[in-house]
């Protein structure tokens, strides 16, 4: 049993009343709170202090959260504000009120219906932050967060940094994405894009319809070196009720080479429609 959802260590956050703990992960503490300006219930992300690689980073994110303030569409969790101050960095957002994909996928029966709605949903939010501009950079199960109506969005985007001198001097980045879902570029430490995005999908997408990682390994050079070079076990041969067209998608999702994956999320949603059509 998870010790969260626990009563907050304190009871205030700047001008926010905690109401609960929700969870502890690799950025920081996450509160449910109430805004007494408006009377709504809220997320708080408290990042933990050694978050931030360096003020270039930190600069970077009090710079996106503006950007971040302007995107709105139903499968991304709202971003309502960074605040920096004596009390730390936190990032203000919308509280979901159900669980995440992790959970999902641990407690439910494998059903292709209901695993493609969830992934067209995830293409969608995914879809409308590339189009703005931005990359989601950590896409796992953990930051696909679920309302009560089944509804999926997306967390966690661009924490790691969006601007180019972050890029362009900030070797770091890389280390603070999860593992088990970086593109060979991003693990190369070239240029991540959009198709990096992709490929982290494809992942998840991997563990979704077959309840496998692409590539069990006990170590992370193994895990690194598989990500480079080697092919994973194909989804339908790891599971047998995932669906070979299907898995054919995802395999061309985890192409090494960025020109070979589905170039965006909208090609992506019309082949994930053709299994629609050809399944249900
Ligand atoms: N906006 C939110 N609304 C409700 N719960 C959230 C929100 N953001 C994160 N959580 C929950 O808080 C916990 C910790 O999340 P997080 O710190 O993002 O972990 P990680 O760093 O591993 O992604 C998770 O259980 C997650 O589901
Ligand atoms: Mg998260």
């Amino acid at each position: 049993m998870s010790e969260f959802p626990k009563k907050p260590d304190r009871p205030e956050l700047y001008r926010f009343k905690l109401q609960l703990t929700v969870g502890r992960g690799g950025t920081g503490t996450v509160y449910r709170a109430l805004d007494p300006e408006t009377g709504e219930t809220v997320a708080l992300k408290l990042f933990r202090a050694n978050f931030f690689r360096n003020k270039l980073h930190l600069r970077d994110l009090q710079k996106s959260a503006k950007k971040f303030k302007k995107l709105s569409h139903p499968n991304l969790v709202k971003i309502h504000e960074l605040i920096s101050g004596d009390e730390g960095e936190v990032l203000v957002q919308e509280f979901v009120d159900g669980p995440d994909l992790q959970w999902y996928l641990s407690k439910r029966p494998w059903n292709l219906h209901e695993l493609l709605v969830i992934i067209v949903q995830i293409c969608n939010g995914l879809g409308y932050l590339h189009d703005q501009g931005l990359m989601h950079h950590d896409l796992k199960p953990g930051n696909v967060l679920f309302t009560r109506k089944g509804q999926a969005k997306l967390c966690d985007f661009s924490l790691g940094g969006t601007g180019l001198l972050t890029e362009l001097f900030d070797a770091g980045r890389a280390e603070q994405i999860t593992p088990m879902y970086v593109a060979p570029e991003v693990i190369q430490k070239k240029r991540a894009t959009k198709l990096s995005d992709m490929y982290s999908l494809g992942a998840m997408m991997y563990l979704m319809f077959t309840r496998r990682l692409p590539f069990e390994v006990d170590s992370l050079p193994k895990l690194y070196h598989c990500h480079l070079h080697d092919k994973p076990l194909h989804p339908t041969i790891a599971h047998d009720k995932c669906p070979h067209y299907l898995g054919d998608v995802i395999m061309r999702l985890l192409e090494k080479d960025p020109k070979k994956r589905f170039q965006d999320c909208d090609l992506l949603r019309i082949s994930l429609s053709d299994i629609g059509r050809q399944r249900i």
